[in-house]
């Protein structure tokens, strides 16, 4: 067999992360060499997502996809649906292997042992998946902007969710090896660093002996030589101390941005998702990181349908939405996870409800982040440049007139709107 492989990631930043791991495995230790996915290659890696239905059908139909367009090739399962329904994807046409979560750092050789149709099935019971399985990635999809995955895993017990059941409990990676990363990372041009991991506001706890915190380990990360931006991923509300609020307000490099899953407005349905917060905790949070950071970005989740939703309880959500400092809100709309806690409670909300009260979320983020938006008409923004558009640091989105072919932190002078961002052109002396 040559040696061609090629991704398909579904899901989300952790997972394209997580498929960087597997691709730095295969090409460093297994001698594989990555091809784009449309081309043909001998091994094709679906690493997938289950955290909707929808999610686990997109990975069926890809592997199915797979199959019917290259029947010679073999095709490797791994990610959050692999872990939660191995049987499943074992009786979908073509599968060769099935990886867990806490068997990945035994990839190339359970890729290499690959038979002629056969299936082999290496899903170990995540629980087993105690350490961060660290691998030294040096290239990413975007080009100036860099994720580095600092945590893996939860504790928490959110009743809609299933990470817990395929990822595993919250563990770190050590910092001399996320520092490692980060230099590397900046040394090859990347401006932008986003820390992420599934609860990354836990990073640390587990790290024993010198247990820096995330504050600590971002203060470390933005003492980086070369460094621009450094950015969090989302992070739960829980997590966000008065000492990171600090940190975002001094430190001119730490983006002013949170995105922090909200997932509804009435107490009565947080408690049944067991969130472990009151709608006021949160809004006295976002009070204070208002008054710190006036500019921040703030972005959010909301379930919309979770079982029991009433219509009282969504008119609550879509209240408080209205009156807190958003700057976006992704709504999902709710389906039940087996084997969540959730599971139990049915998934009593007639679908059209749902998505009408899905809808009604997206046009009220449409809207609050145009206000938002136009705010910045007229002032000049630092904005990282891909080609000829980038981010500011409080996530917004600029076209740059004039920019094409330009990398790293730009100024840009705020000219306009678009449809879902910002129009701008490089201020003076730029
Ligand atoms: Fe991410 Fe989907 Fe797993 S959102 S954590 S890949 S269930």
């Amino acid at each position: 067999m040559s040696r061609r492989i090629a991704y398909c990631t579904f899901g989300c930043r952790l997972n394209q992360y997580d498929t960087e791991t597997i691709r730095t495995l295969l090409e460093r230790d297994g001698g594989w060499h990555t091809v784009p996915f449309k081309e043909a290659a001998d091994v094709y890696v679906v690493n997938t997502c289950s955290v909707t239905a929808r999610a686990d059908a997109s990975a069926r139909k890809a592997i199915r996809r797979i199959h019917a367009e290259r029947p010679d090739a073999r095709v490797v399962v791994t990610g959050c649906y692999a872990q939660r329904a191995p049987d499943e994807i074992a009786e979908l046409p073509g599968v060769s292997l099935i990886v867990g979560a806490a068997d990945r750092a035994r990839i190339v050789e359970e890729v290499a042992g690959i038979e002629a149709g056969d299936l082999r099935t290496a899903v170990s019971p995540v629980t087993e998946a105690r350490t961060f399985l660290d691998v030294p990635i040096t290239k990413m999809m975007e080009r100036s902007r860099a994720f580095v995955k600092v945590q893996e895993g939860c504790n928490k017990a959110c009743s809609f969710c299933i990470v817990p059941q395929t990822r595993g409990g919250s563990r770190s990676r050590r910092p001399e090896s996320v520092l490692a990363q980060v230099r590397g990372l900046v040394e090859r041009g990347y401006a932008e660093i986003v820390l992420t991991g599934v609860d990354v506001g836990d990073y640390g706890r587990d790290l024993a002996e010198t247990r820096p915190l995330l504050p600590e380990l971002m203060r470390r990360v933005l003492a980086v030589p070369g460094l621009e931006r450094l950015r969090l991923s989302s992070i739960e509300p829980s997590t966000v101390t008065d000492e990171l609020i600090e940190l975002m307000a001094r430190e001119e490099k730490f983006a002013r941005h949170f995105h922090i899953p909200f997932q509804s407005g009435s107490d009565a349905v947080l408690e049944r998702m067991n969130r472990q917060y009151t709608i006021e905790a949160f809004a006295e949070l976002l009070e204070r990181i208002a008054a710190r950071v006036p500019e921040a970005g703030i972005g959010t989740d909301v379930i919309c349908g979770f079982p029991g939703e009433t219509d009282e309880d969504f008119q609550q959500t879509f209240h408080r939405l209205v009156e807190l400092p958003f700057t976006y809100v992704h709504p999902f709309t709710y389906s039940v996870r087996p084997g969540s806690a959730a599971e139990t409670l049915g998934d009593p909300v007639p679908g059209d409800v749902k998505k009408r009260r899905t809808r009604s979320l997206k046009r009220l983020s449409r809207d609050k982040n145009r206000a938002f938006r136009e705010a910045h008409v007229g002032r000049t923004m630092a904005v990282l440049l891909e080609e000829d558009a980038g981010w500011t640091d409080n996530y917004l989105r600029v076209e740059v007139s004039g920019a094409a072919g330009r990398r790293g932190i730009v100024p840009a002078r705020i000219t306009g709107l678009t449809d879902d961002g910002l129009t701008g052109e490089p201020a003076p002396g730029a």
